[in-house]
């Protein structure tokens, strides 16, 4: 099976056209032609955490600090809701006081006040104690993701610092609270960091499908040069073979797990412009448009070129929306739809 995965993962040219092909066809037949859409909100880049590639880590001193007020997210989350889009995701940064957790929770009653059930919410707030995470669900979160970066504890810990804010047993709790609690849970990783090899990234696949995961976003490292990481730069793949590696890696997953929803993430488009584009030709169904207003797109730098594009309006989202249906007749997109995790509903 590794193996099989390991020669899948470096198919290039015509048989890696044939695999993502196959990878979409497979989606079709399983999950349907519809893309969903999730309307993303980067409510804050307060970070507890350190780790070694990420721009917002807490000792980059550079990052400056951010949380959305409670009416400034209202005021985004009314957007989405008039740009026509009923899924949200609240991104943050990972922060455990009582004063952060109170406040999410108080943007979650508020949006199911207003808006009832139109709305689905799914969290990435990080770990969190398991109290914490069914607080969140009570007050209406759906939905929650968490990646686990790496599925070997050793590599995990090579790009992580060694102590006790970081630990991958702590990681991999988390997400069988989550589980416990009801969530549709996704999790993921990244894509060739330096340290990483074709095996590892094979691992991982069949970890997620270990985890019975029911949503996955994992894509290219991307190096920040304010973050330790960047200094084994020299190790990386050219930006074209992590390109690749991230969409063959969708269209190997979307093998193992025909029913989830998989994201054409970010980091794609970071190395290709059509990157979300060829993600779901090869087998992803989700793509996420940011909504969190551009003056805040400096400050939550994960990696270096991390797209700039925004969305408040129907208009802007109705654009992107035809752009992605002329890159593939089989799209269908309405973005009214939840796009719950037909894997989860299966349950
Ligand atoms: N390159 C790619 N992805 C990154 N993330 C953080 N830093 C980077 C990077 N340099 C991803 C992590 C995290 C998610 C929010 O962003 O996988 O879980």
């Amino acid at each position: 099976m590794l193996d099989e995965i390991v020669n899948a993962l470096n198919l290039r040219g015509e048989e890696q056209r044939a695999l993502h092909q196959k990878a979409r066809a497979l989606t079709i037949k399983n999950v349907g032609a519809n893309i969903y859409l999730r309307a993303l909100i980067e409510f804050s880049n307060i970070c507890k955490k350190d780790c070694y590639y990420c721009g917002i880590r807490s000792s980059n001193k550079k990052v400056s600090r951010y949380q959305l007020s409670f009416q400034r997210t209202m005021e985004i989350v009314e957007n989405i809701y008039r740009a026509g889009i009923n899924s949200i995701v609240i991104q943050s940064g990972e922060e455990q006081s009582e004063n952060f957790i109170k406040e999410i929770e108080s943007i979650l009653y508020a949006i199911k006040d207003r808006y009832a059930d139109d709305i689905r919410v799914t969290l990435s707030c990080g770990e969190q104690s398991k109290e914490c995470y069914h607080r969140w669900f009570l007050a209406g979160a759906k939905r929650y993701l968490l990646r686990f970066e790496s599925s070997s504890e050793k590599i995990y810990n090579t790009i992580h610092p060694n102590n006790n804010n970081h630990n991958f047993n702590a990681r991999l709790n988390s997400l069988k609270d989550l589980k416990d609690i009801g969530y549709q849970v996704g999790s993921g990783f990244m894509i060739g960091f330096p340290g990483q090899r074709i095996e590892d990234i094979a691992n991982d696949l069949l970890f997620l499908k270990m985890l019975d995961v029911d949503m996955v976003g994992m894509g290219p490292y991307i190096e920040h040069r304010d973050t330790p990481l960047y200094a084994r730069k020299e190790e990386l793949l050219s930006p074209s073979e992590r390109l690749s590696l991230g969409l063959n890696s969708i269209a190997v997953l979307r093998q193992l797990m025909k029913d989830i929803n998989i994201a054409s993430t970010t980091a794609l488009e970071s190395l290709h412009p059509q990157g979300k584009i060829l993600g779901l030709k090869a087998g992803a169904n989700v793509v996420m448009l940011n909504f969190t207003y551009s003056e805040y797109e400096d400050k939550y730098s994960l990696y270096e070129n991390k797209s700039k594009a925004r969305f408040a309006s129907y208009d802007s989202v109705k654009r992107s929306l035809e752009q992605i249906s002329i890159a593939d007749q089989s799209f269908i997109i309405d973005p009214k739809q939840h796009g719950d995790s037909l894997h989860y509903k299966m349950k």
